[in-house]
């Protein structure tokens, strides 16, 4: 099961790649998590402070290329292994790879390289791992073909706003235009009986999010999104987003 996470900016997207990382590493799965936001905040929401992040993938561009090849040629011998528990931290059970920031991205000169690096990371992961979360960038612009060729599935996160609605709907749409079906939409933060317009297209929807007061006043001195009072309510809903994949 390889679920990317998507959705406008600030709705909930690392909250919830945390909470069903945490909740499948709770089953004894190999969990995986991918920050593939340049923000990087996959790792302050597990508590990680700055200094125990892992490098950045793209920092290690000739290291993989060395281990893994580039070009058309990539090599799937078993060093594979260790080159991704070299570069990942393990983190409460769970593994985290940080894509990391392309510098002079958009000149030119770092775009291809990276390119190849996600589509290298794309097929380490299919390869190795069980479990794969994938925290996207925020919007539409980052759900390109190399992202959406690596995942299964999609979770499309919106607040009850029209605009978070409609992001989310473009999200769908671009997904399902490169292949992928398999999507489901949580709402973060909306009213219980709020229903989203039928007409925008949106994935079906898998679960709600309310709203914590326990994870804002925790925000307020902690980046941590762990451990909330609400842990039931929370393990809940992941079961109902997960249970829309594939295992
Ligand atoms: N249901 C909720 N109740 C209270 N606070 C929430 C809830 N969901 C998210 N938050 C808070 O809202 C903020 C934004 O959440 P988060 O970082 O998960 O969003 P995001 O979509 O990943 O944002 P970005 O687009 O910047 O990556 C965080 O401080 C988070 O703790
Ligand atoms: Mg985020």
């Amino acid at each position: 099961m390889k679920i990317a996470v998507a959705g406008k900016g600030g709705v909930g997207k690392t909250t919830l790649t945390v909470w069903l990382g945490d909740y499948l590493a709770g089953q004894q799965k190999d969990v995986w998590l991918v920050d593939a936001d340049t923000a990087l905040s996959l790792g302050p929401a597990l508590g990680l402070g700055e200094e125990d992040l892992p490098a950045p993938l793209v920092q290690q561009q000739q290291l993989i290329q060395e281990r893994v090849g580039s070009g058309g040629f990539i090599n799937m011998n078993p060093k594979v292994d260790d080159l991704l528990g070299g570069l990942s931290r393990e983190v409460r059970g769970m593994h985290l790879l940080l894509m990391g920031t392309v510098a002079g991205a958009g000149s030119g000169c770092g775009c291809a390289p990276n390119t190849l690096l996600k589509a290298t990371l794309a097929h380490l992961l299919v390869w190795r791992a069980q479990r794969v979360l994938v925290d996207l960038e925020a919007g539409v612009e980052h759900l390109g073909r190399g992202t959406i060729s690596s995942v299964d599935g999609l979770v499309v996160v919106s607040e009850p706003s029209i605009r978070g609605l409609q992001t989310a709907s473009r999200i769908s749409s671009m997904a399902k235009d490169l292949g992928l079906q398999q999507q489901a939409l949580v709402l973060n933060r909306a009213a219980e009986g709020f229903q989203p317009p039928q007409d925008m297209h949106l994935p079906p929807l898998a679960a709600r999010i309310p709203y914590l007061q326990s994870l804002e006043e925790r925000q307020q001195h902690s980046s941590s999104v762990l451990d909330l009072p609400e842990q039931n309510r929370i393990n809940e809903l992941c079961e109902s987003v997960l249970t829309r994949f594939d295992s």
